[in-house]
């Protein structure tokens, strides 16, 4: 059997255990890889070469943030997130994919005081009908609930974004982080990229989860994708050594091309 029957066969039989689970479906003119053939193509840096002095951070980090899901971040890339946000400073950050709002709560901790976080989910009553890369529906779950009740809460406003043409004018700009982790296939992490763009600051930051992963979060080759891509016409992007994330910086671009030219 071909690897993309074995992967077809595996995702019917994922639709048919887990409730809320499809098929991916085909949407328009996706570009996708098949994921065997789709290369980390970015160039590998530790945090402290990417940011110096970054391992060397003293990252705010609550009990209440160790693992209990899947879709939730692991403890060494939430502390990864930790420091980056307190080397970067934002102002504003703007998250695609809250979930139980663990890396909400994670930027919320290590922001300035009176700074922002913006971040983006699905609304709640929509979830049944949501149209997403792997088909229609998305399982229930208590979204932002890490953050709620924390003194961190008043920093964070929700707002939602069903649909692959979401725009938000007041966001324009604004951002210095903007972090992508929401829905995983190429379509959506493409537009949330662009959009990622329209919503910075200039020199401001991109951070993407989930650039790496296993063969069984295949779905996450859109990542992949769209962040070689991305990095192909723009420039600038590294994977971070031992976590899945990707950044691009332009500080670190400005940077490194001072370094080069001296
Ligand atoms: C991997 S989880 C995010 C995990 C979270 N950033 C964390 O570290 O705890 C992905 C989230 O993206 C949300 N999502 C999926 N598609 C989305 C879309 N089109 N717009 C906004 N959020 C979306 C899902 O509902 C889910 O909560």
């Amino acid at each position: 059997m071909s690897i993309r029957k074995f992967v077809d066969k595996w995702h019917r039989s994922i639709a048919k255990r887990v409730p809320g689970i499809h098929p991916p479906v085909a949407t328009g003119n996706r570009r996708i890889e098949k994921p065997h053939k789709v290369r980390f193509s970015l160039p590998t840096l530790s945090l402290s070469e990417i940011f110096s002095g970054c391992d060397n951070e003293e990252v705010a980090f609550l009990p209440r943030l160790i693992r209990t899901h899947k879709w939730a971040m692991p403890e060494h890339e939430l502390i990864t997130l930790g420091a980056i946000t307190k080397v970067l400073q934002p102002r504003l950050v703007v998250e695609f994919g809250t979930f139980l709002g663990g890396s909400t709560l994670v930027f919320a901790s290590n922001m300035p005081e009176r700074s922002k976080i913006i971040t983006f989910d699905i609304d709640p009553s929509a979830r049944k009908t949501h149209i997403h890369g792997m088909g229609v529906g998305v399982p229930d779950f208590d979204l932002g609930c890490l953050f709620r009740g924390t003194r961190y809460e008043r920093m964070i406003e929700q707002r939602y974004s069903n649909e692959l043409n979401f725009y938000d004018k007041n966001v324009e700009g604004q951002a210095d982080l903007v972090f992508v982790d929401a829905d995983h296939t190429y379509d959506f992490v493409k537009k949330d990229t662009q959009l990622a763009v329209r919503f910075l600051k200039p020199g401001g930051s991109i951070l993407w989860h989930d650039y790496t992963w296993e063969l069984s979060s295949s779905e996450c080759v859109g990542v992949t994708q769209a962040v070689n891509e991305f990095h192909k016409e723009v420039g600038g992007c590294y994977q971070i050594a031992g976590t899945r994330f990707a950044i691009y910086t332009p500080s670190l671009v400005a940077n490194r091309s001072r370094t080069t030219a001296a």
